[in-house]
């Protein structure tokens, strides 16, 4: 009997082991992880629409920006690596957007499909309704299967399909824009 309880116990362990991933605060050490995660998108996907890869100078600058803006960023964290973040931001700049925010969620190329978006987009609705926000908009390339199916079970819906508004890797993108509204 203790054999068999030992035996389950170590399985367990293996298990909470290979998830152990938490979900925090950003801190300013963690932005040379986050600007690697970002400028790997930035490289290969279409998920981002720069062309450049940022510099530390940009991702200290915006991580300063979300906290004067009293916005949080929120990582996921496995035995020291960061595998992804999330954070919400301004909308748009006048005033009337006050209540909407963008919200942005990547994971590490090498951590993806693991379930770590899912646990990234929880905080940022929590956050959001906690600021007293109305509407959360992800602006998403169309053809980012895996994210706009990532919004839309957190209750997104897509309110606007543009038509060839990016051109990247030599070809037309299109922009569709997901709302969460009201935020539940
Ligand atoms: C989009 C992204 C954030 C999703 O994070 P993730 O950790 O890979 O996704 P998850 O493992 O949490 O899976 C989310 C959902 O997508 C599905 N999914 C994940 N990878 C998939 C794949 N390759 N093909 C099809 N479905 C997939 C999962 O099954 C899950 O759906 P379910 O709830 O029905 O099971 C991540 O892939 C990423 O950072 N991609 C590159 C950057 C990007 O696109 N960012 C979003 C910009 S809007």
């Amino acid at each position: 009997m203790e054999e068999i309880e030992a035996g389950v116990h170590y399985v367990i362990n293996n298990l909470q082991i290979g998830f152990m991933i938490i979900i925090r605060h950003a801190s300013k050490n963690d932005l040379p992880q986050i600007l690697d995660i970002y400028n790997d998108i930035i490289h290969n996907t279409t998920a981002v629409y720069y062309y450049e890869p940022h510099t530390l100078e940009m991702r200290t600058k915006w991580f300063e920006e979300r906290q004067e803006q009293g916005f949080p960023i929120f990582v996921a964290e496995e035995e020291g690596a960061i595998l992804g973040m999330s954070t919400i931001g301004p909308f748009r700049v006048p005033t009337a957007y006050q209540f909407s925010v963008e919200n942005t969620v990547h994971v590490a190329a090498t951590a993806r499909g693991r379930g770590i978006g899912k646990l990234l987009m929880p905080p940022i609705i929590k956050a959001a309704k906690e600021l007293k926000m109305h509407a959360i908009i992800a602006g998403i390339d169309a053809s980012n299967e895996v994210s706009l199916k990532l919004h839309q079970s957190f209750g997104f819906v897509e309110v606007a399909h543009f038509k060839e508004v990016g051109y990247k890797f030599g070809r037309w993108l299109d922009l569709k824009f997901l709302e969460l509204t009201p935020i539940p």
